[in-house]
C-alpha cells in the first residue's frame, strides 16, 4: 500500500508530508482504529532487555519524527519496540526557517537542519500524560537555541525533572548539528561538566522517587577516533546508561541528489557505512559495560541485522521509513 501512497508524498513538499503523516498516525492510535493498524502491522515477539527494560522487539523509531509527541500510542501499532520522541527544549521554539528538511531521492536520503523546532516540555508532558502508553518510550531532550553552552546543563536538569515520571528512558542529545555549539557539549572537559551535573540530578531525583529512569547519550558520527574514546569515557565514568550511535552526519561523500549543497544532517544510506563503522568502535570501547543502540542508514532487514551483529543491543529507524514505509519495521523483526 505505501507503494501507493508513497509517489503522493513525494509530491509534497517533505515537512507537509510529514505532518501529514503524523496526523494519520495519531488518527491510527485512537482506540477506534489501533486494532486495524496493529493487525495490519502485526510482527512476532522478539523481547530483549536492556538498562533493566523490557522491550517486545529490538526496533525502535529514531528521535525527530515524533518531536511533540502527538502520535505516540499510532507509532506504538506500526510494530515498534520502543518510540523516542523529541528532541524535547525546555521552552517552544520555532526552528530555523522553511525550507529545512530536504529529499535526496536518488541517495535514498535526507538533509535536515530543522534546529529542534517544537512546542516545548509542558506540552510534551501533557501529551505524555493524556495517553496510556503501549510501549516503551524514550524522551530525547536538547537545550533552547538561546541557551548557552555554559547554562546549557540547566536546561537539561529542568528537562530531566518533568520527563523522569513520564519516561521509561531518556536520551541526552548533544549531537545535533543544527544547534550552534551543541556537538561543543561533546568534547571531554564540557561532557564531564554537563554529565556530572545530570549524574547527580538523577540521584538526586532517585532517592526521592526510589526508581532510576535510564539515561542515554547520543553521539555524533564525525568524532575523531580520539574524541570518541574520551566521549565514551566519560559516559562510562559517570555511570550513564547506554549510547545511542549516532545522529546524522555533516559530511558529504558520493552524493547524486540535486539537494546534496544544503547546509544540514545527512542520514539514510549514505550515513549508514559511517554510523555502522562508529558503533563498531563504540561497542569496542563499552566493552559490555553497557548497550549500545544502533542508528544510522537502515534501509532493510539486512542493515539492521548488520547493527546487531556489530554488537548493539537495539536498532533504531528513521530516514528508511521515509522510503521503505512504515513496512520496514515488521520487515525488520522478522528477518
Ligand atoms: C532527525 N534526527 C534527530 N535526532 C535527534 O536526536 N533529535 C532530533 O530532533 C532529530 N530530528 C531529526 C529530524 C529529521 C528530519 C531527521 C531525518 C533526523 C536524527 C535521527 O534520529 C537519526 O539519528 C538519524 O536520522 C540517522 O538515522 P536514519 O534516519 O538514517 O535511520
Amino acid at each position: 500500500m505505501f507503494d501507493l501512497i508513497r509517489p503522493l508524498l513525494f509530491k509534497l513538499q517533505p515537512e507537509t508530508a510529514h505532518a501529514i503523516s503524523l496526523q494519520l498516525l495519531r488518527l491510527g492510535g485512537l482506540p477506534a482504529f489501533a486494532p486495524l493498524l496493529q493487525g495490519l502491522f502485526s510482527a512476532p515477539q522478539k523481547p530483549v532487555t536492556a538498562f533493566g527494560l523490557t522491550f517486545k522487539n529490538p526496533v525502535g523509531l529514531a528521535a525527530g519524527y515524533d518531536k511533540d509527541a502527538r502520535a505516540v500510542n499510532g507509532l506504538a501499532a506500526l510494530g515498534f519496540g520502543h518510540v523516542e520522541v523529541g528532541t524535547v527544549t525546555p521552552r517552544p521554539q520555532a526552528g530555523n526557517p522553511l525550507p529545512r528538511v530536504f529529499r535526496l531521492p536518488e541517495d535514498f536520503a535526507v538533509i535536515n537542519r530543522m534546529g529542534f523546532p517544537g512546542k516545548g516540555a509542558n506540552f510534551v508532558a501533557r501529551q505524555l500524560r493524556s495517553n496510556s502508553r503501549q510501549t516503551i518510550l524514550g524522551v530525547n531532550l536538547g537545550k533552547n537555541k538561546d541557551t548557552s553552552l555554559e547554562q546549557a546543563a540547566e536546561d537539561y536538569i529542568a528537562l530531566m525533572r518533568i520527563f523522569t515520571p513520564l519516561a521509561d528512558y531518556l536520551t541526552i542529545n548533544i549531537s545535533s548539528p543544527n544547534t550552534v555549539g551543541l556537538r561543543r557539549l561533546q568534547g571531554r572537559e564540557m561532557l564531564e561538566t554537563l554529565l556530572g551535573e545530570i549524574a547527580r540530578e538523577r540521584n538526586q531525583i532517585t532517592l526521592g522517587r526510589g526508581g532510576r529512569t535510564p539515561m542515554l547519550v547520543k553521539i555524533a558520527p564525525d568524532l575523531s577516533d580520539d574524541e570518541l574514546q574520551d566521549a565514551v569515557g566519560v559516559i562510562l565514568n559517570t555511570g550513564m546508561d547506554g549510547i545511542i550511535a549516532t545522529n546524522t552526519t555533516i559530511q558529504r561523500e558520493m552524493l547524486q541528489g540535486t539537494h546534496q549543497g544544503e547546509t544540514g544532517g545527512l542520514s539514510g544510506r549514505p550515513l549508514r557505512a559511517l554510523s555502522d563503522s562508529v558503533l563498531a568502535k563504540v561497542v569496542t570501547l563499552v566493552n559490555g559495560k553497557i548497550p549500545v543502540i544502533g542508528v544510522g542508514g537502515i534501509m532493510t532487514p539486512d542493515d539492521a541485522k548488520k547493527k546487531i551483529d556489530l554488537g548493539a543491543t537495539l536498532v533504531q529507524v528513521y530516514t528508511g521509513l521515509v522510503y521503505a514505509g512504515p513496512g520496514l519495521v515488521r520487515e525488520i523483526i522478522r528477518r
